[in-house]
């Protein structure tokens, strides 16, 4: 069943670039971006006035990034909740919201509520889910499927490269509905989608060289994952990951954010990861490598190859292939997954079913 694999886990990040595909092709069709039965036209987007993203853990990151781009390419304000809170907080939903759902099992209790919750407050509901038929899929008004497969580990890895490719697709869509792209920059962005699967691929081929990495410091008590603007989405799912396989304490920060008390606890060989493939922050970044380095920290940064004249400050860069920064994340999330891999296996741990951990949450 692993198809040669020592884990699902691994298995499931070797079909990244197939499932992502399989995500992205049957919605691209004749050089345009279609939603399947998602029927929102240019005029029901002149209605909405604000996009609520809700879900959990893993969905609720590639939450994170849906709302970085949709507003940046769709103008529409949009808010990202976690469903726990969301549905206890009273909120603000009218007939004049849309409320993306995200989930994999498209059985979590509280998404699932946050869900029916908005429908009776009258907002449209469209999920993102790839378990066809589950209760999410059922409840909702539209549904983009991901069709990333079955996926058994409990660390979800290609669930969430496909939730970010679903979340491209709407991003692109709803911004050509709502003429905030011309027909050249379209067509670029489809194209530059259709090339993520490839890129993937070739993120994959640098498995070894995270490896050595995570075999010289798997010790860590405590890893700092640092970025900014998508950089800053995508760290906060690095940390995740690392927490929940490898059982070491780390945590996500906003690469401007440091400052304000955390990089107190920054000391000689604190380890640091630091995504950096956003194009206008790179300097700034930089800067808080910098920061990072003259405290003592060892950093481990994640760039496009043309940045990678990074090393000269960062300890270990992992390159990624050149892909357009708001594209990136989909490429640069899987040498984080690959790290908290490799740092779980080399203390030990039980990848595929870590402590504690159930697949599907289903209470709440
Ligand atoms: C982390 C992980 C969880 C899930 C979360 C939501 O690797 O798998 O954080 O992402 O429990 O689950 P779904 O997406 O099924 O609603």
């Amino acid at each position: 069943e692993k198809s040669g694999y020592e884990h699902f886990m691994m298995k499931e990040m070797f079909e990244e670039p197939k499932v992502i595909k399989d995500t992205l092709s049957p919605r691209i069709v004749d050089e345009g971006i279609t939603l399947d039965n998602v029927n929102i036209t240019a005029k029901d987007l002149e209605n909405i006035d604000k996009i609520y993203i809700v879900a959990c853990g893993t969905a609720y990151h590639a939450g994170v990034v849906g709302k970085y781009i949709i507003e940046k390419l769709a103008r529409i304000p949009v808010e990202i909740d976690i469903a726990s809170e969301f549905r206890y907080r009273d909120p603000l939903i009218s007939d004049r919201n849309l409320v993306i759902i995200i989930s994999q099992s498209g059985e979590t209790l509280d998404t699932l509520v946050a869900l029916k919750e908005s429908k009776k407050r009258g907002a449209k509901t469209l999920s993102i889910v790839n378990v066809v038929g589950s209760s999410i899929s059922r409840e909702s008004d539209y549904v983009l499927y991901t069709w990333a497969g079955p996926e058994i580990a409990v660390a979800s890895t290609k669930a969430y490269n496909t939730q970010l490719a679903a979340l491209y697709l709407v991003a692109f869509n709803f911004a050509y509905k709502k003429g905030y792209i011309e027909d050249s920059a379209y067509k670029n962005y489809i194209s530059q989608l259709k090339e993520l699967p490839s890129k993937v691929e070739e993120v994959l081929k640098n498995k070894e060289v995270i490896q050595k990495f995570a075999s010289k410091h798997y010790n860590a008590k405590s890893i700092f994952f640092i970025g900014r603007g998508l950089d800053y989405a995508l760290s906060m799912e690095g940390s995740l990951k690392l927490k929940e396989i490898s059982y070491i304490h780390s945590e996500a920060y906003a690469g401007g954010e440091l400052k304000h008390g955390t990089i107190a606890l920054i000391e000689k060989g604190t380890l640091v990861v630091c995504p950096v493939t956003q194009d206008d922050l790179i300097d700034k970044m930089v800067s808080n490598i910098r920061e990072v380095k003259a405290r003592g920290a060892v950093v481990m940064a994640i760039t496009q190859e043309k940045n990678a004249s990074i090393d000269k400050v960062a300890d270990v860069v992992i390159t990624i292939p050149d892909i357009d920064s708001l594209l990136a994340p989909v490429a640069a999330v899987t040498p984080l997954q690959l790290f908290a891999y490799y740092m779980a296996i080399e203390k030990g741990c039980d990848v595929d079913k870590p402590r504690n951990l159930a697949k599907s949450v289903t209470v709440e």
